[in-house]
């Protein structure tokens, strides 16, 4: 497939990292196109865990070549540390690793003002990662950001501290009581780390729409899931980015024209952490324990992941703004051990039924989710490589899936190794 878009369908963490490295092994490129160190994939190869913030997985690949696009805003000390323990683990990323010239940065400033705000209001917290993404698109979209490029102008750099850092500090000590930050203590750390960083900046979008054009085969990796996207999730407790296909043109500078496919990456069930609205939520306390069963805890901030049932509204809403072709199931050995196991084919909501996801939140949070229950196989899956050798119950519950979002299965996950795949 020459340029294909993988998403995630739910509110993040369907283990896109897995199914990016499984599919990077008949890809040239690989490139990211939004987010920042709020992500995390676990990947594991021989036994061996691999956790990725920033970098697409596609790098535990040696042939792949790997972009972190326009659209993303990148913290270059969170960067240089993963490009330090890749290479630590024998990956070399020299000439593999390519950073978008326009992507912006995360500054010290954007990361206290992020958890300073989270602190502050606990009635209005979002719930983020800490890593500074709010604060980063803030300035982006209010054109005082600062990006990757202007690292390599000193004088540049200093007058836009300057700049950033007048407001930052005055609304730092006027809202949270912060001593001020010293620009030329960030100066000369940000001067430091482009040292390192330099080998690494490009025109990424010139690489791309080159490499497609000599017929090159590309994987765009968006970050989170299409619940937390800035227009189509569940605003505000959403990211900051587009982590829906539409991101991925704006995010890499590649047309729209040029995009072959998007595949979509979802649990078997459902998951998210933060705070926000989750229909099919399994109470903490039920028998149920899907955290354990699926280890659901944050692989950025280790932070308990909330567990639900597979939410077909959800799925069905996915592929109508992401454009999905095709599902990557994930996770489905987590449901081996369950009697029985649900599935939300529709909303109830105040004695009425529908299928569409609400815009509203306080119409989202009295949705009562309609069920379907179906057996468990109670076999372990996590042996089967072909769709033939699942138990026959897990079949039919994959059917279900199909069924109900008119989507085929291309990819089912049964495992966290990369061998624990099975290609439909
Ligand atoms: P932020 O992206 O750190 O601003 O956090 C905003 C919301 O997105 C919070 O609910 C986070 O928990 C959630 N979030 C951000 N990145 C991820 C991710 O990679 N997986 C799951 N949730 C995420």
């Amino acid at each position: 497939m020459p340029v294909q878009i993988v998403v995630g369908a739910q509110w993040g963490d369907e283990g896109k990292g897995k199914i990016i490295d499984y599919l990077s092994e008949h890809a040239d490129l690989v490139a990211r196109y939004q987010g920042g160190a709020n992500a995390g994939h676990t990947v594991v190869i021989g036994g061996e865990r691999y956790i990725l913030h920033l970098i697409p997985s596609g790098i535990l690949h040696p042939h792949t070549i790997c972009y972190l696009g326009n659209g993303m805003v990148i913290d270059p000390a969170a960067l240089l540390q993963e490009i330090g323990l890749l290479t630590q683990k024998g990956v070399d990323v020299k000439g593999r690793l390519f950073i978008s010239h326009r992507a912006h940065l995360v500054m010290p400033y954007h990361k206290l003002l992020d958890q300073r705000r989270e602190l502050a209001n606990e009635q209005r917290k979002i719930g983020t990662t800490g890593r500074g993404i709010g604060p980063a698109y803030v300035d982006k979209v209010h054109r005082m950001g600062i990006r990757i490029v202007d690292l390599l102008d000193e004088a540049t750099l200093r007058e836009k501290i300057m700049h950033n850092l007048k407001e930052k500090n005055a609304i730092l000590k006027a809202l949270y009581g912060q001593l001020p930050l010293d620009p030329e203590v960030i100066l000369r750390d940000y001067r430091e780390l482009d040292e390192q960083l330099d080998p690494y900046i490009a025109d990424v979008s010139r690489a791309l729409n080159l490499g497609i054009a000599s017929g090159k085969s590309v994987l765009c990796e968006g970050a989170q899931g299409t619940l937390l996207d800035i227009d189509l999730g569940t605003y505000p407790y959403v990211t900051s980015s587009t982590p829906t296909s539409g991101g991925a043109c704006t995010g890499l500078g590649i047309g729209p024209t040029k995009i072959d496919r998007v595949l979509g990456v979802i649990k078997a069930y459902t998951t998210r952490v933060g705070m926000g609205p989750l229909p099919t939520e399994i109470a903490p306390e039920s028998d149920i324990d899907l955290r354990t069963l699926g280890a659901e805890f944050g692989a950025t901030t280790g932070r308990p992941r909330r567990c639900g049932w597979f939410d077909a509204v959800v799925a069905n809403y996915a592929v109508q703004v992401n454009g999905i072709a095709a599902w990557a199931v994930t996770k489905l050995d987590v449901l081996d051990t369950l009697a029985e196991i649900k599935i939300c084919t529709a909303y109830r909501h105040h004695g009425k039924e529908g299928k569409n996801f609400p815009a509203d939140l306080a119409v989202l949070e009295h949705c009562e989710p309609v069920y379907e229950t179906l057996p468990g196989w109670q076999v372990s899956t996590t042996g089967a490589r072909t769709f033939s050798a699942l138990p026959i119950r897990a079949q039919q519950y994959l059917r279900a899936l199909t069924e109900i979002t008119q989507t085929p299965i291309e990819i089912i996950s049964v495992g966290p190794n990369r061998e624990q795949t099975i290609f439909c």
